[in-house]
């Protein structure tokens, strides 16, 4: 399973980074504004700015909602750095694009998806990833993991070869069912992934080691 980090902060990606765990980021317009990076030009640089700090593949999302702008934004945005995936709302208009960026070798993340209709669209243009929102399904009295398993389902009924990409994941949990159900990718914020680490057996273990490694010296 690959982890990425859902986030536009670099402090937070290069802890992640320097984990050696990570093999990916995901942004949206949202987590830009969040770290207070605003305008075309700034967001651009930001982009190149995490795509210097990691290894893997940075999402990248357009702004535009017809299909002619997504082409333009997204080709802009693949030009900026060869790890740069573009990202497009599961729109009509955003399956189009999808195919056309599939088509010409360009990587592509299917955002905004919440159903398994959905998905399979996604996976039918191509979609290098499709990014369910399972957080968003909870916060709605919807089983979020349940979409998940279905899209699950339907990927290897036909062997599609999109990436289940685990999104909006918001705890430890999800990422450990998310895992139990074969998504391929998840993305959360930094607590979801450092949670892991937490066990006060380890805890409790590694402080009686130390004391009885002083005793003896
Ligand atoms: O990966 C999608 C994500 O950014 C949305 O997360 O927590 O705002 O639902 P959230």
């Amino acid at each position: 399973m690959k982890f990425f980090i859902d986030t536009a902060n670099l402090e937070q990606i290069k802890e992640a980074q320097d984990m050696g765990i990570l093999d990916g980021v995901t942004t949206n317009p949202s987590l830009m504004a969040k770290e207070g990076i605003t305008g075309t030009d700034n967001i651009m640089k930001h982009y190149v700015n995490i795509c210097n700090l990691v290894d893997g593949d940075v999402s990248a999302e357009v702004i535009a909602t017809d299909f002619d702008g997504m082409v333009r934004e997204g080709e802009a945005l693949a030009e900026l750095h060869d790890q740069i995936v573009v990202k497009l709302p599961m729109i009509k208009d955003g399956v189009k694009a999808c195919k056309y960026f599939s088509d010409k070798g360009i990587k592509t993340n299917m955002t905004l998806v919440f159903s398994a209709g959905q998905a399979l669209l996604a996976a039918k243009a191509g979609a290098t990833y499709v990014s369910p929102f399972i957080g968003r399904l909870d916060d709605i009295s919807t089983d979020g993991l349940n979409l998940i398993a279905e899209i699950r389902m339907i990927y290897d009924n036909y062997g599609f070869e999109t990436e289940i990409l685990a999104a909006s994941v918001r705890h430890t949990m999800h990422v450990i069912d998310c895992a139990k159900l074969g998504a391929d990718v998840m993305t959360g914020p930094l607590s979801s992934i450092t949670g892991l680490l937490n066990h006060p057996l380890t805890d409790i273990g590694l402080e009686k080691f130390l004391a009885d490694y002083k005793k003896g010296n």
